[in-house]
């Protein structure tokens, strides 16, 4: 190790995976996921947008953890190392991404932990009286609280990460994402049961082609990275602490499945609700927090439930945002050797300090380019820069790095990986042209 000092790595290989996963499933597959897919159209964007992570997304996802497995890096140093030249800027480009990304997540994180605290106060009367609508638009605008809630979630992240990859993260998916999982089974029973829910259910399954269009591609890429943590060197420097036994192929897919199912859970949860109570399925960020107080009002023990679910959504955040934060971490810890407690802290309250213009546009006050501020950021990182890296760390490994890639991806040679020209070809040629595409007719150039 370079510096002296054993480099930290994951406990087992499951540990590995839960770690991915957890970052991979977060606020992406329950808050994000469902708002973008009612925004452009229901079941031809889900569609699209499982296709581009099983084709796109797992490719880019192994390229991104065999570049840091071999590396052992940070993000910006894995680039470094084995590419060097142009090809660094990917890895300022995450940790630029990673800023952006945290920024705002911790706002919306926030959001969750107040509404732990308010299905105990008033939230089920008023999803009850289909008035949840209105708490969450006086919860929004009230800037001062917005940021208290979002400098709690930012500290649980800055005291997770001070602690160190090994313990503390791993242990808390091992029981917290299961318990997510089932309960989002049970919710999905609740909702599909509504009066009125068929037809969320076709909108959601049946799918309308004609509703796609070029900004819809690009919604659907723009989630897929963002769901799957891609694009931005956090599976590079989670790869960085895997050991060398781990077979890539698989433990990646096993992130893209739990990722996907947990995300299309969440649809099955909110759409047949969103009709059950008649909410417009394109309402934007505040969907799951308008709809979800709806369906626990009308189940016995409400409070209960509703208070479990904020909570166990809190925790997949979190172990999302841990994964933001150790991206950008890592270049401290690794580059200018600060200790992890110092760059835990420094770059919280730092990321905390450029989330307040997010928090405080919620009102309405802040828009850039016809959008709220929080949407900007969003727009940017998501839709913007995740393709972007994903775009150029498949060429990268498909034409410049194909060998030791195969190397990286067989473990020398001892594990066949029988779609090993398949996914060449995906980072060489249909990754990159796919992405391409999606970007001229999404941006229109
Ligand atoms: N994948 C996370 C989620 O779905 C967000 C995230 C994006 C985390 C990029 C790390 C890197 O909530």
């Amino acid at each position: 190790m370079s510096n002296g000092v054993e480099r930290e790595q994951w406990g087992s290989k499951l540990g590995f995976i839960l770690a991915a996963a957890g970052s991979a499933v977060g606020l992406g597959n329950i808050w994000r996921f469902p708002y973008v897919c009612g925004m452009n159209g229901g079941a031809a964007f889900l569609i699209l947008y499982v296709a581009i992570v099983f084709i796109i997304g797992y490719s880019v996802m192994m390229a991104e953890i065999s570049v840091g497995r071999k590396a052992e890096l940070n993000a910006v140093g894995s680039f470094r190392k084995v590419a060097g030249g142009p090809w660094v800027l990917l890895g300022w480009m995450g940790v630029a991404c990673g800023f952006i990304i945290l920024s705002y997540y911790c706002v919306i994180g926030g959001w969750t932990i107040k509404y732990i605290l308010a299905s105990f106060t008033g939230l089920m009367q008023a999803g009850a009286e289909g008035k949840a609508g209105d708490i969450f638009g006086g919860f929004i605008t009230n800037t001062p609280q917005v940021v208290i809630y979002q400098a709690l979630f930012m500290l649980i992240t800055i005291f997770i990460v001070a602690q160190g990859v090994g313990e503390g993260i791993e242990k808390y998916c091992k029981i917290l994402m299961p318990m997510l999982f089932v309960l989002l089974l049970v919710l999905i029973v609740r909702s599909v049961t509504l009066p009125g829910a068929g037809e969320g259910i076709a909108f959601y399954l049946k799918p309308d082609f004609s509703k796609i269009t070029g900004p819809t591609l690009l919604a659907a890429a723009g989630q897929a990275f963002f769901s799957l943590s891609l694009g931005m060197g956090c599976m590079v420097t989670y790869g960085s602490y895997l050991d060398k036994q781990t077979f890539i192929p698989g433990a990646a897919a096993q992130v893209c499945f739990l990722d996907t199912a947990v995300a299309f859970l969440a649809g099955l949860v909110i759409f047949p609700a969103v009709f059950a109570f008649g909410v417009e399925p394109g309402a934007g960020p505040g969907l799951t927090f308008v709809t979800l107080p709806g369906i626990f009002s009308q189940m016995p023990g409400g409070a209960v439930w509703s208070a479990l679910f904020f909570l166990l959504l809190m925790v997949a955040g979190i172990t999302s945002s841990i994964s933001l934060l150790e991206v950008v971490g890592a270049y401290f810890m690794d580059e200018l050797k600060w200790t992890r407690k110092k760059t835990a802290w420094t770059l919280g309250i730092v990321i905390f300090l450029m989330g307040i213009p997010s928090a405080y546009s919620l009102t309405g006050g802040l828009k850039i380019a016809g959008k709220d501020f929080l949407d900007a950021a969003d727009f940017v990182a998501s839709n913007v820069l995740l393709p972007l890296g994903g775009l150029f760390i498949a060429l990268f490994v498909g034409w410049f790095w194909k060998d030791e890639a195969e190397k990286e991806v067989t473990n020398q040679g001892t594990k066949p990986f029988g779609l090993h020209t398949p996914w060449v070809w995906v980072c060489r040629i249909v990754a990159p042209l796919t992405l391409a595409y999606i970007f001229i007719t999404g941006l229109k150039w």
